[in-house]
């Protein structure tokens, strides 16, 4: 059976103030809407589409995901108008989820939990109970205790508004009916909106059980209105997620001040520093150590790695045994082989480093390959870019190069070569020579350095 699963997002979300649409800032590195498409991806069968208003060609193009629908409601005239810009692609022989694009955590179990009271005679609604219900659809239960409807706050009696239990937008029911019951949904309320909530109305009527469900925690149901709200969900996020690592084995210094914002893959006995941003897919071996300060973006990182303080990794693959940094910056397209060492202030771009190779201080190695157990001197920089053009340095086995050298692109330099210090390189090198290209040294004697006449 389909399930089809509709995801509203047509509100610009005024109160974020902002000219992104709410649904497109990001929690844990990804937009809020992403969450939600991402669990909706999990319900079996699940068709989804999403009903897009405001900002919809951005949120079209940056949402990803497979075989996503979207249709637009282009004035946003409650949430029952927006179900219904969507109903004529519905199946109808299936059964609708509905639920916000603003409420970035709701889990894949809540969303089961809420289809599987749904069958002939049922429907399903996510409720929560809350000390504060301000702002939220009340839920209205008759003596025996079954749900007859929602009121929202705004047509809310005061003996209304002290029901704690909140309507949190979620709910489950056969597409048939809903198909059936929508039009019937009137705007005669204090917003002149067509609220979706009424909906509970006149499933009670027609004889349907209104079967509640609650979520697994509170912040599942929370939604996004204001900068504030995304900050505290945020951080929620993230406690989750380092407790998550230090369930896996990871030490965290603290687990307050490591951030993940994606997909961070951890093995065991790894210590990670205070204030460490994992940003898009990471994965780290077993026994890495990062220092305070790193910030390591969409990158793989071996067994037996120490990542010291303030370095900046991107896009590249770090293989074993490997040392990086401090204030190392290791660009887009790097590969360190087992045992390579990147020093401070050494920044390394579309680079191959070989097996044992050193690069330690001080030094711009960009476009390059360097074989195995190279030693680059501190100072070193590759002349890769000829304004127009980048070229390539290849560095043999074993090669030697002295600090404060340049090497002009494109350039080989044989296995065992050496560089002497302060080089400007602009040929080839064979193996095993010295190339020295600076110039000579004169030595005089008694030299009598200019005066300052009074
Ligand atoms: C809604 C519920 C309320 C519930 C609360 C939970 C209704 C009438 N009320 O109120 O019972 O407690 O959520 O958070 O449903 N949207 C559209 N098109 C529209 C209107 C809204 O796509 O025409 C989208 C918004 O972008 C948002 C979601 O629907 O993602 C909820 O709309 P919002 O106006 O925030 O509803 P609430 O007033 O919070
Ligand atoms: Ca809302």
């Amino acid at each position: 059976m389909t399930i089809d699963v509709v995801i509203l997002a047509a509100g610009q979300g005024t109160r974020m103030k902002s000219t992104l649409p709410k649904v497109l800032h990001h929690l844990g590195g990804k937009p809020l809407i992403q969450h939600v498409v991402n669990t909706a991806t999990t319900v079996p069968n699940s068709d989804i589409t999403i009903v897009t208003g405001y900002a919809s060609e951005q949120i079209i193009t940056s949402v990803v995901g497979d075989n996503l629908r979207y249709v637009y409601q282009k004035e946003q005239l409650g949430t029952a108008h927006a179900v219904k810009v969507a109903i004529s692609s519905l199946t109808s022989k299936g059964t609708t989820l509905v639920v916000y694009g603003d409420v970035p955590l709701i889990s894949s179990e809540t969303l089961m939990a809420t289809l599987d009271v749904v069958n002939n005679n049922t429907m399903g609604l996510l409720t929560t109970h809350n000390v504060k219900p301000e702002g939220y659809g009340r839920v209205l239960r008759d003596k025996q205790g079954q749900i007859y409807g929602i009121v929202e706050q705004k047509d809310a009696t005061l003996e209304e508004q002290k029901i704690q239990e909140v309507n949190t937008g979620v709910m489950a029911i056969r597409t048939d009916r809903l198909q059936e019951w929508l039009p019937q949904i009137e705007n005669d309320n204090a917003q002149n909106e067509y609220y979706l909530t009424d909906l509970i109305a006149i499933a009670n009527r027609e004889g349907i059980i209104i079967k509640s469900v609650q979520p697994g925690c509170l912040q599942e149901v929370e939604g996004i209105n204001t900068r504030i709200q995304l900050s505290e969900l945020e951080r929620f996020y993230q406690y989750e997620k380092a407790k998550d690592l230090m369930f896996n084995g990871a030490t965290l210094a603290d687990p307050r001040r490591v951030e993940i914002r994606g997909e961070l893959n951890c093995g065991m006995d790894n210590f990670i520093d205070i204030n460490a941003v994992f940003v898009g897919q990471v994965r780290l071996g077993k026994n890495v150590t990062i220092g305070p300060n790193c910030i390591i973006i969409d990158s793989s990182i071996g067994d037996n790695v120490e990542i010291k303080a303030n370095t900046v990794i991107e896009k590249s693959t770090i293989c074993n045994s490997v040392s990086v940094g401090p204030f190392a910056r290791v660009r887009p397209g790097t590969y360190l082989d087992d045992n390579s060492k990147i020093g401070n202030f050494v920044e390394v771009k579309n680079t191959q480093v070989g097996k044992g190779s050193k690069i330690t201080h001080l030094s711009y190695i960009g476009d390059s390959e360097l074989g195995q157990d190279v030693n680059v001197g501190a100072g070193t920089i590759t002349c890769n870019y000829d304004g127009a053009y980048k070229h390539k340095t290849v560095m043999g086995d074993d090669s030697f190069i002295g600090s404060n050298s340049s090497l002009v692109a494109p350039l080989n330099i044989g296995k065992n070569a050496t560089i002497g210090a302060g080089s400007t390189i602009t040929k080839d090198v064979p193996d095993k020579n010295l190339s020295i290209a600076r110039s000579l040294q004169k030595n005089i004697l008694n030299w009598v350095r200019p005066k300052n006449k009074k």
